[in-house]
């Protein structure tokens, strides 16, 4: 079966089931600063999740693509790709556990026509600790699907020791069966919707001995193990809870969010496990063997740089249809990284002359029914192939020249391969792990953060985010804006996020998501608390610290570490109080003292769910 009938088949089986079909979004999310791409068919659901009408009604139905710039590194093993497509289909407060779990039965088994016999599934085991109880009764729903086909199947509490046990249904916990885009801990942000989980796995059989040859040979397999015998499927998410100040509550309505890998169900219709032969990646690799004079599954590390290249550079083409063009900041950065890391790849494999542009045209072709605006960017996704692959080429060679010459990394080689070879820094830490030699990658960024801070300079002024200068009384408004945030998320709740911000010497202007205009006591209230700790002259204290001990100490900001680990954060606070912590390049005041007083002038819309709000300290 063709993966674009499965699509369809997929999408015509839920409207069947009254669900309505939407065409996929963009990968670049429109409205969440919190994100750089959308990485699961929810990201867009969200408000509708949350409790918002969608205009499309309460069962909607699609295939999301999706990139995960955390699998970059992942790829080149049987069934990791950055790109991908997420079937999903949502119930906003309408039906629940018992159809979705019997309709996805029913999909798996009638429509896809899988075997059965090769799918094993499993449910949430609880946890007492935060007052999610056992999912008794998804088990119960899945026991009865399986007996419907004459499967008596066994339901069995997982541990690591024991293995499978028989079993057809197993109890995980949190880590594997509960989602949300922030886990179950202290640390998911308030405001997130989540819930127990169910996921579907596809069993290619016990014959194949792929367990006894990996590397998890020694502890026994099971349905999550990662030994690639089997292959995750579908997840379907019972969306019942909301994190609050208080913990986990009940949402409104319970949600039904479904998520299914279409490459991953064409991997287990199949029946061979290796995600890349399924017939998206055919005429592609084909072209690879012409321009290498390979062959794909002789070899396991030209295997690897095939899969690299398949995988990267269909990601590439969606993203540059979506905009994000190679470049060195955010969405651009990992178009950039994932085409040079394609080059170097296909360079071991032989391949000597320009061939990105090429794969693009095959993937271009593959897609042409179902994403007919590929080609309609045709063009630009040509051209902005063949301009980034010319620009590493020109100095590719002579980096792994210079690269081969080096015994050991510090920071200036690894910044010197980035500035003169454009090696991103990914790409030396990969090549120093294949030479079995260390990158000094806190010095690197340190180098880089000079020459950005450098290349800031030249430009600050131009920038029509972020602050026309560095004088003092637009510093001033820096640190009002910071203290301005931490109030709006008091006042309205953790669900506010910056959007963008432009500060002159004159006043603050600055964007934020919010879907109605603040009542004027609203307004009153952050002018207050904005006031109050500048009546308590708190210091203002920039630290550089790992992006993961930020996260940690729950500064505000973007989390997807672009080009490194270590950032600078800015606190006000004292003793007592933190009055706010973002991650920030700034600069800022040294004590909130100096501020003056905060007066908010204006409070308008900016976009669809942005407000605006310009401020002065008198
Ligand atoms: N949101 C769920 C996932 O991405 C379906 O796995």
């Amino acid at each position: 079966m063709q993966s674009s009938e499965l699509r369809e088949k997929y999408l015509k089986f839920f409207e069947r089931k009254g669900h309505k079909i939407i065409p996929s979004a963009s990968l670049i999310p429109e409205n969440d600063p919190t994100t750089l791409f959308t990485s699961a068919g929810m990201q867009p659901m969200i408000p509708y999740l949350l409790g918002e009408k969608h205009p499309a009604g309460v069962r909607i139905t699609d295939s999301q693509k999706c990139f995960r710039t955390q699998d970059i590194e992942e790829v080149g093993d049987s069934r990791h790709t950055t790109f991908f497509e997420m079937l999903g289909n949502w119930s906003l407060g309408d039906y629940f556990k018992k159809e979705q779990i019997a309709w996805m039965f029913e999909f798996l088994t009638k429509e896809a026509k899988l075997n059965p016999e090769n799918i094993y599934v499993t449910v949430f085991r609880g946890k007492e600790a935060v007052g999610i109880p056992i999912d008794e009764e998804a088990a119960q729903i899945w026991i009865e699907q399986f007996d419907k086909v004459g499967i008596n199947a066994k339901v069995v509490d997982f541990s690591e020791k024991n293995g499978m046990q028989g079993g057809r249904i197993f109890y995980y916990d949190e880590t594997k069966n509960w989602w949300s885009r922030a886990g179950i801990t202290e640390n998911m942000p308030v405001g997130e919707p989540g819930g127990p989980d169910s996921e579907m796995f596809w069993d290619f059989g016990v014959d194949l001995e792929i367990h006894e040859n990996s590397e998890f040979k020694d502890s026994p397999c099971h349905v999550n193990c990662d030994c690639g015998r089997f292959l995750e499927i579908g997840n379907n998410v019972f969306m019942e809870y909301i994190k609050t100040e208080k913990g986990f509550e009940k949402l409104k309505n319970k949600n039904i969010d479904f998520g299914g890998g279409l490459e991953r169900i064409a991997t287990a219709k199949l029946n061979i496990p290796d995600i890349f032969l399924i017939d998206i990646f055919e005429a592609i690799k084909s072209k690879i063997e012409n321009l290498s004079g390979k062959i794909y599954g002789q070899d396991s590390k030209e295997t690897k740089a095939f899969r690299i290249i398949m995988d990267h550079l269909r990601a590439a083409t969606f993203l540059i249809a979506d905009g994000a063009f190679p470049s060195n900041k955010d969405q651009g950065y990992f178009t950039r990284r994932l085409v040079r890391r394609a080059i170097r790849f296909a360079y071991n494999l032989g391949i000597n002359k320009e061939f990105c542009s090429d794969i693009a045209k095959e993937y271009i072709l593959v897609y042409a029914n179902s994403y007919p605006y590929l080609k309609e960017k045709e063009k630009q996704i040509i051209a902005e192939l063949i301009k980034e692959e010319e620009k590493f080429n020109l100095t590719m060679q002579n980096g792994l020249k210079e690269f081969e010459k080096l015994q050991n990394i510090s920071g200036k080689d690894a910044f010197n391969l980035y500035q003169s070879y454009g090696f991103p820094i990914e790409i030396t830490k990969e090549l120093a792990k294949e030479k079995g030699i260390e990158v000094d990658v806190e010095e690197f960024e340190k180098e880089l953060g000079k020459h950005q801070d450098l290349s800031r300079t030249a430009s600050a002024g131009m920038f029509k985010g972020g602050l026309a200068d560095h004088s003092e009384q637009t510093t001033k408004l820096h640190t009002a804006a910071h203290l301005m945030l931490a109030g709006l998320r008091k006042v309205l709740g953790d669900t506010i996020f910056q959007k963008g911000s432009n500060i002159t010497a004159e006043r603050l202007r600055f964007d934020f998501t919010y879907p109605e205009k603040m009542t004027s006591a609203q307004i009153n209230d952050v002018e207050i608390f904005v006031n109050g700790i500048i009546e308590k002259d708190m210091p203002v204290v920039c630290e550089e610290m790992p992006i993961e001990k930020a996260k940690e100490l729950n500064a505000m900001g973007v989390f997807e570490s672009k080009y490194g680990q270590i950032v600078k954060v800015y606190t006000v606070g004292n003793d007592h109080e933190i009055a706010s912590r973002e991650i920030c390049g700034g600069p800022h005041v040294e004590h909130t003292g100096v501020l003056g007083k905060f007066k908010i002038q204006k409070e308008e819309s900016s976009s669809s769910g942005v407000r605006r709000i310009k401020a002065v300290l008198e």
